[in-house]
C-alpha cells in the first residue's frame, strides 16, 4: 500500500510517499528558514501562507519522482498536531480533501509519533519495546514505547524544550534563527573549562527536565565576563555541555528504570553531534543499542508522517469525513491502530 504523508506543523513543508512493500519511494522538503530569518523566529501567519504555496507543488514532485498516479495511492496521512494551528490546518485540509477526492482512507498523525517512529525508515530499525528520547523545538520527552500507539511518558520538560533552550540561548549570543545548529557550531571552539552551568533536576529522582534556567546563566556570564567572541563560544560550550549531560543522565536513568535495552533518539536536537557522542558512551555502558533516524529525518519531514500513516491505515484506522487540527495534543492519549 502506498501512503502519501504531509507535514506542515511548523516551519517546514514535507511531503513523502511510503510503500508498505518497498519502503520510502520519494520525499521532498521545503524549509522556511529564509522566510523567518529576518524576524529571528517563526512567524505563524507567514508559515501558514508558505505551506499553502508549497504543499501541492511538493506533492506533484514526489508523485512524479516515484511514478505514483492517484490510482496507486492507498491512503493519505497528515500531521494534525501538535503545532501551529494555521500551519497544521493547511496539511490537514489538503490531506483530508485529497483522500476524499481519491476515495481512500485518511489518517491524522501526531507529530511526535512521527518523530519517534522515524528510525523505522532505516535499514536496521529498532524492535519494540524501546525508550525514546524526543528532543525537538517544542518537546523534550522520554517515552516508553511498547508498539505503535502504545506510549507511556516517563518524563518531560516542565518549561522550555531542549531545542527551544538552544534557540533562545543562541539568540542571547547574537546568533541567527534557527539557533540550535549555530550554537552547536560556535560551541566547537569554546573552552569547556571556563564556565560550568548546572545540570537541572539531576540531583533528585525522576525523569523530568527543566532547561529554562540555563538562559539566566548565559545572560549572567555574558554580563560579568564581557562580550567578546571567545566568551560567547565558551558560553555556548558550557550551555551545550549542560543540556547534553542532563539529557544523557536522564536517558541512563530511563534505561535503568525500565530495564529496556534499546534507545531511540529523534527530533531536531538529535542532529547534535555532541549529544550523539555522549549518548553513544552512555548506551555502551548500559549495554543498550541506540537508534537515530538519518540526519535529514531528525528534523521535521514528510517521510515520518507517511510511515506512521501507513502503519495506522494498514491496521484499519481512518478519519471521519471532517477535519480538525489539534495544536495541543498529549502523546500518551494515542491508542494503537
Ligand atoms: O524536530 P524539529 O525540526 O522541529 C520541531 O518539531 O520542533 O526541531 C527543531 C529544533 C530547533 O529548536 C533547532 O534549533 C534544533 O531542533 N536543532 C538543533 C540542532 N539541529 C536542530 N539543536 C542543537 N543542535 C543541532 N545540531
Ligand atoms: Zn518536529
Amino acid at each position: 500500500m502506498r501512503v502519501v504523508g504531509i507535514e506542515t506543523s511548523c516551519d517546514e513543508t514535507g511531503v513523502a510517499i511510503y510503500d508498505s512493500a518497498r519502503g520510502l519511494l520519494a520525499h521532498a522538503l521545503h524549509s522556511q528558514i529564509a522566510l523567518h530569518a529576518e524576524y529571528g523566529g517563526v512567524v505563524p501567519e507567514l508559515a501558514s501562507r508558505d505551506h499553502v504555496r508549497k504543499v501541492l507543488p511538493l506533492l506533484r514532485q514526489v508523485m512524479a519522482q516515484s511514478g505514483t498516479r492517484p490510482d496507486d495511492v492507498g491512503g493519505v496521512a497528515y500531521t494534525a498536531g501538535p503545532g501551529l494551528v494555521g500551519a497544521l490546518l493547511v496539511g490537514v485540509a489538503v490531506g483530508r480533501s485529497l483522500a476524499w477526492a481519491w476515495g481512500v482512507p485518511a489518517v491524522a498523525i501526531h507529530h511526535m509519533e512521527g518523530h519517534l517512529l522515524a528510525p523505522m525508515l532505516e535499514d536496521n530499525p529498532p524492535e519494540f519495546p524501546f525508550v525514546a528520547l524526543l528532543v525537538s523545538g517544542g518537546h523534550t520527552q522520554l517515552v516508553r514505547v511498547d508498539g505503535v500507539g502504545r506510549y507511556a511518558i516517563l518524563g518531560e520538560s516542565l518549561d522550555d524544550a531542549a531545542g527551544e533552550a538552544f534557540d533562545k540561548t543562541a539568540k542571547l549570543l547574537g546568533l541567527g534563527y534557527p539557533g540550535g545548529p549555530a550554537l552547536a557550531h560556535l560551541a566547537q571552539r569554546g573552552d569547556s573549562k571556563r564556565f560550568h552551568f548546572p545540570r537541572p533536576m539531576t540531583n533528585r529522582p525522576g525523569l523530568d527536565f527543566s532547561f529554562s534556567g540555563l538562559k539566566t546563566f548565559a545572560v549572567n556570564s555574558l554580563q560579568t565576563q564581557g562580550d567578546d567572541d571567545q566568551t560567547r563560544a565558551d558560553i555556548a560550550r558550557a550551555f551545550q555541555d549542560a543540556v547534553v549531560d542532563t539529557l544523557a543522565i536522564k536517558c541512563r536513568r530511563a534505561l535503568q528504570q525500565t530495564g529496556l535495552v534499546r534507545l531511540v533518539v529523534s527530533g531536531g536536537v538529535s542532529a547534535n553531534t555532541a549529544l550523539r557522542e555522549h549518548l553513544g558512551r552512555i548506551a555502551d555502558e548500559e549495554g543498550a543499542q541506540i537508534f537515530y533516524p538519518r540526519l535529514e529525518f531528525c528534523t521535521d519531514n514528510g517521510a515520518m508522517i507517511a510511515y506512521a500513516g501507513c502503519r495506522r491505515i494498514q491496521a484499519g484506522q481512518t478519519e471521519p469525513l471532517a477535519f480538525s487540527a489539534t495544536p495541543r495534543w498529549p502523546l500518551d492519549v494515542l491508542t494503537p491502530p
